[in-house]
């Protein structure tokens, strides 16, 4: 491996520069190159000053993540660098580009003066991990910012330009040009004026801004959150800046930063980050297959989904054509899209200029010959086969050669719609969800003849709109709808034996589900999840269980669809939820009629294990079957698209946590108590090997 640092002068200035793509992370050979650097500025008295310089697209973006699981990790060569280095009789200047993030910043700031280009960005995002700074940064940058700055910026993880940072002192010149030029040149000017060393921990704390109960009230407030305890260890580490010497606020950085590394939260959200960023890479697809350019959009339906997949493509500047099959249907669509443009314009999110130029980049039509032009059209109809499969038909004729056509199922069987369209090489799905224009996650089916190409173009297109894109193979719900419907048949069934929606909801929510399966299928719309039921049912998908999911129809049968209609799981009182007799009623008449005991004995904890162990499970079949690459991809899923605490890392992430092991003797004993007719609680092979062997779910790979 080559040296992540070089050492070398110019002229009177000795120069530390990092090569460590991709974002010159911290890793420990480059803290060994940075300390080895140094030994040999100091040794050369001739030396003026020293400048640090990175290489490629930005200075240190950061301490290596990966390396914060390794068992020997420790911040303390890094953190004693950086008091060498501010110790040095001799100015050290940094050139400053790219984003100047967490140890980059660290290091920046043990600096004594900072350069920065013009677009750098700065910031310390470890909370976002899970953590605080561990390298002293809690400590210097209240000194150089100011308390209240500081907090807020190691609690948030936000960047600051490089015009707030000079205003805020934690650069010292903007400059445009070229990083190493402009920093030499600093250097030298430095040099030549005799310019003092400053050293950050030497400053005094500004007690400007701190009200008395400053300290106080924002640790009441972080205590608010108790599963992001690296908000209270902000507070905590940011007083003792702002109370204690230097050294004495150095240990209890270093005291809450050993802490939090270990954290399940911590380690969650590290997985996360990798996660994210894993999802992307498509095994076996080439690098540089060639993208098709897509510079139009069609969208066909005008409705809530149709409307918000069109405002994702209108947002990044691309023009949308959407076809509905009659007018009122179609303006009805586009007023929708309207009034929700007009509503982030008044709550300020959108300039007068922008809302125009959204707007103007929306087209309405009756006519599919309209999308002749465009390069890909989305099919956002509601969820019915017969409809669907004539629709992508139709496309298949009407588009242009090259164009890709794309489904938004979010259940149906891609395979089939894409052979509707006679060039199933052109057909992808892109499952969107609700609201669409918010929501981050797109689940991206690659169909058995989805070209190559193709999938590439749609995985960049959703990068282009904001989009989380995670690649799933064809099934039944594909990754999130699959693992969801095991979820809301549990559910349903403890609906059936006498528990509560506001129990259920209540005992996963306390796990930090962001809503609880009853609110959020009421939300969502019992008509909308009593239709992918029926659908299932017609294709002869469901289990051989007369009871499965009875209670969903039944809703939809009375016309309960959920807040729309003010009643579902619950009754409404505007949009609140509220308890409803109704309800346990029609349970209790289910459950006699399916032969269903009902009883007063349901914990939240079987409720949490009964919701969540066959998902789990679910997770591995999908996962062993080859649907989704990986564990993490359907953890982000999850995290993304259907509320699950990103501080449990997802289903299966939280499912290690657990210990496989456990999980698989759970099923066994709801097996044998529940009965296991239709295979509900048998575990798959995976679920048992990974139990077996210790191994961890999240990190499995597809075979
Ligand atoms: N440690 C290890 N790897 C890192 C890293 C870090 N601090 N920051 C980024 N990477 C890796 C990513 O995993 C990715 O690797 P891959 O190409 O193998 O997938 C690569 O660098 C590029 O990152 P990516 O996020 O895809 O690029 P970007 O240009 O969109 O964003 C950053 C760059 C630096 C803004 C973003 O990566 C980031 O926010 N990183 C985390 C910074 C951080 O939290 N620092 C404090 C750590 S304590």
């Amino acid at each position: 491996m080559t040296n992540p640092v070089i050492f070398e002068t110019h002229g009177r200035i000795g120069v530390l520069r990092m090569n460590n793509p991709p974002v010159n992370a911290l890793s420990p050979a480059a803290v060994a190159g940075l300390i080895e650097g140094f030994a040999a500025f100091e040794a050369d008295a001739s030396l003026q000053a020293l400048l640090l310089h990175c290489e490629g697209r930005t200075f240190v973006a950061g301490g290596d993540i990966s390396s914060f699981d390794l068992p020997n990790f420790s911040t303390a060569p890094f953190n004693t660098f950086l008091a060498r280095l501010e110790q040095s009789a001799r100015p050290v200047v940094a050139a400053l580009h790219g984003t100047v993030l967490g140890g980059g910043l660290e290091l920046a700031m043990a600096c004594h003066y900072r350069l920065a280009l013009p677009g750098t960005r700065v910031g310390l995002p470890e909370v976002k991990l899970g953590l605080i700074p561990g390298s002293l940064g809690t400590q210097r940058l209240p000194r150089l910012a100011g308390v209240p700055l500081a907090l807020d910026m190691i609690q948030s993880g936000r960047m600051l330009d490089a015009g707030w940072a000079l205003e805020a002192g934690i650069v010292d010149v903007v400059r445009e040009g070229d990083a190493l030029n402009l920093g030499l040149a600093y250097a030298e000017q430095l040099a030549a004026a005799n310019a003092p060393v400053r050293r950050t921990s030497e400053l005094p704390v500004s007690q400007a801004g701190i009200p008395s109960d400053f300290f106080a009230a924002a640790l009441s407030a972080a205590q608010k959150k108790p599963a992001y305890p690296a908000l209270a260890a902000a507070v905590w580490c940011v007083q003792a800046a702002a109370e204690l010497p230097f050294a004495q606020g150095e240990q209890v950085e270093a005291r809450e930063f050993e802490v939090l590394r270990p954290s399940a939260t911590s380690r969650a959200l590290r997985h996360l980050f990798f996660a994210e960023r894993q999802v992307s890479k498509i095994p076996g697809l080439p690098k540089d297959v060639a993208l098709r350019k897509i510079a139009t959009v069609g969208v066909v339906g005008a409705g809530t989904m149709g409307g918000g997949i069109a405002m994702n493509f209108a947002n990044a500047g691309i023009p949308v054509v959407i076809v509905e099959a009659n007018d009122e249907a179609l303006q009805r669509g586009l007023g929708l899209v309207r009034k929700n443009y007009e509503a982030s314009a008044a709550k300020g999110k959108l300039s007068a200029q922008q809302l125009a130029q959204r707007l103007a980049l929306l087209t309405g039509s009756l006519d599919y010959a309209d999308l002749a032009g465009c390069d890909m059209v989305i099919e956002a109809v509601f969820e019915n086969m017969d409809l669907k499969r004539q629709i992508c038909a139709k496309l298949g004729q009407v588009c242009k050669s090259g164009a890709i056509i794309a489904t938004n199922t979010s259940t149906l069987d891609v395979d089939e719609l894409a052979a509707a369209t006679g060039r199933p090489a052109d057909v992808v799905g892109m499952h969107f969800f609700s609201p669409a224009n918010v929501m981050r996650l797109l689940e991206v089916v690659r169909g058995a003849k989805t070209a190559p190409e193709v999938l590439a173009t749609v995985m960049k297109l959703a990068g282009v709109i904001g989009k989380v894109a995670v690649v799933s193979g064809v099934c039944y719900g594909f990754i999130g709808n699959r693992m969801a419907e095991v979820y809301m048949r549990e559910a349903e069934f403890l609906l059936l034996e006498g528990a509560q929606p506001q129990q259920v909801d209540r005992a996963v929510e306390a796990l930090g589900m962001a809503m609880g399966p009853c609110r959020m299928l009421d939300m969502a719309g019992i008509d909308v999840g009593a239709k992918t039921v029926i659908e299932r049912d017609k294709a002869g998908g469901l289990p051989a269980d007369p009871s499965y999911r009875v209670l969903v129809r039944k809703l939809f049968e009375m016309g309960r669809f959920g807040q729309k209609t003010l009643a579902g799981y619950y009754r409404y009182e505007g949009r609140t939820p509220v308890p409803d007799p109704a309800l346990t009623e029609i349970c209790v008449a289910l459950a006699a009629q399916y032969g269903i005991q009902r009883r007063s004995d349901i914990s939240d904890q079987e409720i949490v294990e009964r919701l969540l162990y066959p998902l789990i499970n679910e997770g591995a079949l999908i996962l062993s079957e080859g649907i989704a690459y990986r564990g993490a991809d359907i953890d982000m899923v999850w995290v993304a698209g259907y509320g699950f605490p990103d501080h449990r890392g997802g289903p299966l992430f939280l499912a290690d946590e657990i210990g496989l092991k456990k999980i698989v003797e759970r099923m066994a004993a709801y097996a044998t108590e529940r009965g296991n007719a239709c295979g509900y609680w048998t575990a798959s092979n995976l679920l048992k090997n990974l139990a077996t062997q210790g191994k961890r779910l999240s990190d499995s790979s597809a075979p």
